[in-house]
Parts: C-alpha cells; sequence; structure tokens
C-alpha cells in the first residue's frame, strides 16, 4: 500500500537539486539534433499547488523553491534561466509561486518534435492525476516503475535520458533501484540515468551507493547536498546519482549549486564527486 503523497514536499530544498539536474542534462542533451526517449518513472501528479493544505502542512517549499524564487536577480549562472523561466510561466508575476511544476511537466516543457515521454506512477490518484493532466503528447502507464522502464529498453530513439525517483517507502527499494540501474545499462549502455535518493541519519541509503561502487556500470557522479540545520532523525539532505552525464555537467551543476549554498541561498552545502569514474 503506497502512502507517500508528493504534494508535501513539491518544492523543497531536494526538488530544487533534483529539477535543476534534470533541466540541465535535458538542455546540454539537446544540443545535438537526435530525438531522445525520456522516462520518468516515478513520475508523481506533474502540478502541485503550492497553497494546498498539504503544501502548508510541511512548509518545505518555503525553504526550497520560494527562496529561490525571491533570490532569482541574485543567480548569474546562465543555467538557472531554463529553471526560473518555466517557474515564471507557470506563475502570475506577484513575487510569491502558486503552482510547482513536477518532474514529468519540466520534461513536457523541453519536448521536441521527435523526442517521447513515457511517465510511470503506480499510486491509484496520482495516477489518475498524471494521466488527467498528460495530454497526447506524453505517455502514461500505471505500473511499477522500474519493471516498466526495463520493459521499455533499449528505446526506439536514439538517445535515453531516464530519471528514478523512488520514494523509497520500502527498505529493499535502495538495493531495487541499484539492480535497475545495471540492468538497464546493460540494454543501453549511451543512455544517461539521473536518479535520487535521501541523505539519511539511518544511513540506509548507503546500500545504493555500496552496491553501484560494486557493479558494473561506470561514470556516475553524485551530487549531495547536506542542510545546514538538519533534523536529529530523518532526512538530512538529498543525494543525485548521474550515470553518463554530458561532458561538462560536473562544473556547470556545481556552479549552479555554489550559487544556492550557504545561509544567503538554500540553507546547504553541495559536494560533488565521482561516485565511479570512467
Ligand atoms: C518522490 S515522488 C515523485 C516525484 C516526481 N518524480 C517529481 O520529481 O515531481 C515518488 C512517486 O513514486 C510513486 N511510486 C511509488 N512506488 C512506485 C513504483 N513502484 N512505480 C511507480 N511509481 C511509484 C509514488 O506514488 C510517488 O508519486
Amino acid at each position: 500500500m503506497l502512502s507517500y503523497l508528493h504534494a508535501f514536499h513539491a518544492g523543497n530544498f531536494a526538488d530544487i537539486q533534483k529539477h535543476a539536474a534534470l533541466t540541465l542534462a535535458l538542455s546540454m542533451m539537446q544540443t545535438k539534433a537526435s530525438a531522445i526517449a525520456y522516462f520518468d518513472t516515478h513520475a508523481g501528479s506533474a502540478m502541485y499547488d503550492l497553497g494546498s493544505e498539504r503544501a502548508k502542512k510541511t512548509g518545505e517549499a518555503e525553504g526550497g523553491v520560494q527562496r529561490l524564487w525571491q533570490r532569482r536577480e541574485h543567480l548569474r549562472s546562465p543555467d538557472w534561466q531554463p529553471v526560473l523561466g518555466l517557474l515564471g510561466r507557470l506563475n502570475a508575476d506577484d513575487g510569491r509561486l502558486a503552482t510547482y511544476p513536477g518532474s514529468p511537466e519540466w520534461f513536457r516543457q523541453f519536448l521536441r518534435a521527435d523526442d517521447a515521454l513515457t511517465a510511470f506512477e503506480l499510486h491509484p490518484s496520482e495516477g489518475e492525476q498524471l494521466a488527467n493532466w498528460a495530454g497526447r503528447k506524453v505517455r502514461v502507464l500505471r505500473e511499477d516503475g522500474l519493471k516498466g522502464l526495463l520493459g521499455q529498453l533499449p528505446p526506439k530513439q536514439p538517445r535515453l535520458l531516464a530519471l528514478i525517483d523512488p520514494s523509497y517507502e520500502i527498505k529493499s527499494d535502495y538495493i531495487a533501484v541499484a539492480e535497475t540501474l545495471q540492468r538497464a545499462w546493460q540494454k543501453c549502455r549511451h543512455g544517461v540515468y539521473l536518479i535520487w535518493y535521501p541523505v539519511l541519519t539511518s544511513g540506509l541509503e548507503k546500500q545504493l551507493k555500496e552496491a553501484l561502487t560494486a557493479g558494473p556500470v561506470r561514470k556516475i557522479l553524485v551530487s549531495e547536498i547536506h542542510l545546514n540545520h538538519p533534523p536529529e532523525r530523518g532526512m538530512t539532505g538529498s543525494g543525485m546519482l548521474i550515470v553518463n552525464p554530458p561532458w561538462g555537467f560536473d562544473d556547470r551543476f556545481a556552479a549552479m549549486l555554489d550559487e544556492v549554498s550557504g545561509a544567503d541561498g538554500l540553507g546547504i552545502r553541495h559536494e560533488l564527486d565521482w561516485l565511479v569514474p570512467e
């Protein structure tokens, strides 16, 4: 039984890291004309109301995307522009954001004529909202995203970008994600894979990194955000693994996150390194 609902967390610091990485990877890959197959294995419901009871209950967007939006004039890296541009298009120009896009909407905004987006979602009501949002350009599959991804590889299009963003409600998800990535990579070695994970006081996420360090997949970049004032228990940060990042992604992504680090930014510290080099 799935209970996680992303509406409680949409637009938090972890979403900023995830959607900034997604936007940068997308825009760097799109400097070449050949078509891209996009897969969003855990899509959520695609659009989030930042004024909803769920969003207000946690207030997580306040320290995330609302803070980013307040600081938009200070962000010098050109790679923030596509992120700010999409937020601006979805919201009225009155200083506060009312709507936050989930990952399928970030993908959809960048879709070109020959690209294809497949979004998986297993939660019944999230899946229904996603299907209502989707329209003709997006294929929604209301099934397990890890098995579903493997069933779709290799894609018809010459290039691949997959976002794997589970809620990790089941402890075995960390190992399931590592195994899925390894099998996906065997089917499509040149694919770009983005994997999100929480940084926890329990350290459970180390299973994912250890399994990948010991496995065959090469060229895995790891980006980790740590909160300057973490809670005593639970999530103290968030991580992204980027497999086969476009050339130069590491420096550009580090520059983006450096600009939002520290007390003046999102109250975070950012680290970037190779988990597994080439
Ligand atoms: C962290 S949220 C996704 C957020 C979304 N990717 C975004 O960035 O806006 C994780 C989602 O995965 C869904 N989910 C959980 N297990 C799943 C599975 N096995 N297959 C597909 N979706 C699943 C949950 O219902 C939830 O909506």
